[in-house]
């Protein structure tokens, strides 16, 4: 994070004046600056610009800066609210030391005191961009299965990637539905969701990790789902903000969100893939998904998914006849490997039709039930999840993001 984005509210002009000179003697970071004159262009921004650090022109009422933090917060999430004050300004009775105990019970994470110079906030910037780091080492991991086509098998394998961490995990793992036409994951696990991932839209501007949790159902293995909006109307409410912030949520409360797409690169699925810590990129074994598919990988470069988060998933999602593609054929084809193959699995089928995910019951050792462990592995040995580490991975020498072991 060698640029990181701060958003300046304040609409003394002096105070811009000495923020920018003071960036100006900041070695280790190189931010980009937006500026906000007052508190609601302030929000504003911070919702559509998501910032790393806020820092706000305090105001000497305490009561003034925790509204004003705990309103960032929620456009927000992610963000570091920095109060940036005068000595001078505390009159009376209130002392500084008074202000800065009572501000720091707030949502405010750090302070300026102003005038501001370059060395205090070269440390102030350490000591928060370090922090929003670490807390972002400890949310919870997303996961997002995409593909250029419909039928390619994402549900199929989303809704089976979610089951079986949730077996290992329960309570902790979150799948979300996005499909816009039909959504199967509540079919497909045999549950009946109240509420959905539109009634967390509409809920945005008092969502918080609690309320996200309340709004998924529990399935029965201990997976909860964000079901899909119930007709097109509705998923016409679904905006890419609103998602950004649903997601932004869930990681907090949820160690694994895994998210099921439709086949569509638009704002909402570009939202998805902003945030996901994989992108699993679904497809099968014929000439034309093969070559839709390096397409489409290529895309995913453009809009900014890195090789290094992008997982090529190959499924056999028909029986193998003479002249199906092997997995050679589709490496050649594609220019690249393939990092997890996929079995034709018949019983899928009973499973979709009983509501009970195959998963629940597939053994770790052959076929479907092998991909799907092998895939989970690579999942929870992500870093941050299960607070493993990165030094005890690369001994186990287990196989995992190029990104990661760089
Ligand atoms: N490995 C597989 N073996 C057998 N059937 C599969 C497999 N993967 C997917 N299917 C079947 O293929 C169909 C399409 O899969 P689905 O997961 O709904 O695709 P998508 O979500 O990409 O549109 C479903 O009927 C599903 O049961
Ligand atoms: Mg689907």
């Amino acid at each position: 994070m060698e640029n990181p984005q701060i958003l300046l509210i304040g609409n003394d002009p002096a105070l811009k004046a000495e923020f920018d000179a003071a960036i100006e003697g900041v070695r280790r970071w190189h931010p980009l600056v937006h500026h906000a004159h007052d508190r609601r262009q302030g929000v504003e921004l911070a919702r559509s610009r998501r910032p790393d650090i806020v820092v706000v022109e305090s105001p000497s009422d305490c009561d003034a800066l925790r509204s004003l933090a705990t309103e960032l917060s929620v456009a927000a999430p992610e963000c570091q609210v920095v109060a940036a004050y005068r000595r001078d300004q505390f009159e009376g009775e209130q002392s500084e030391s008074q202000f800065l105990i009572e501000a720091m019970r707030s949502r405010v994470a750090d302070f300026l005191r102003r005038p501001l110079s370059s060395s205090e906030l070269q440390e102030t910037l350490d000591r928060t961009l370090n922090r929003a780091q670490r807390d972002s080492a400890r949310m919870g991991k997303v996961l997002s299965f995409v593909s250029n086509k419909g039928g390619a098998g994402k549900s199929t394998i989303s809704v089976n990637t979610a089951v079986a961490l949730a077996m290992r995990h329960p309570g902790e793992v979150l799948l979300v539905d996005t499909s816009l036409q039909l959504g199967v994951a509540a079919m497909m696990l045999d549950v009946a969701p109240r509420t959905t991932i539109v009634d967390a839209i509409r809920e945005s501007h008092r969502l918080d990790e609690t309320l996200v949790r309340q709004l998924a159902v529990q399935s029965d293995c201990g997976l909860h789902v964000l079901a899909a909006p119930p007709d097109a109307v509705e998923a016409s409410h679904v905006d890419d903000e609103g998602f950004s912030r649903i997601l932004t949520l869930a990681r907090r409360a949820y160690r694994y969100v895994v998210v099921d797409t439709y086949p569509m690169l638009d704002a909402v699925i570009m939202a998805a893939l902003d945030l996901s810590d994989l992108v699993y990129v679904v497809f099968h074994a014929t000439v034309p998904s093969v070559v839709g598919n390096a397409h489409f990988i290529d895309v995913l470069r453009k809009v900014g998914v890195s090789q290094g988060r992008q997982r090529v998933v190959l499924n056999y999602n028909f029986p193998k006849v003479t002249g199906s593609l092997r997995v050679e054929d589709v490496v050649e084809r594609l220019g690249r490997e393939v990092d997890h193959v996929f079995p034709y699995q018949k019983r899928l089928l009973t499973a979709l039709n009983t509501g009970q995910p195959y998963a629940l019951k597939a053994g770790r050792r052959f076929g479907f039930g092998k991909s799907l462990h092998r895939l989970v592995e690579e999942i929870e040995s992500l870093p941050g999840a299960n607070g493993s580490s990165v030094e005890f991975r690369a001994q186990a020498g287990g196989r995992v993001g190029g990104e990661v072991l760089a």
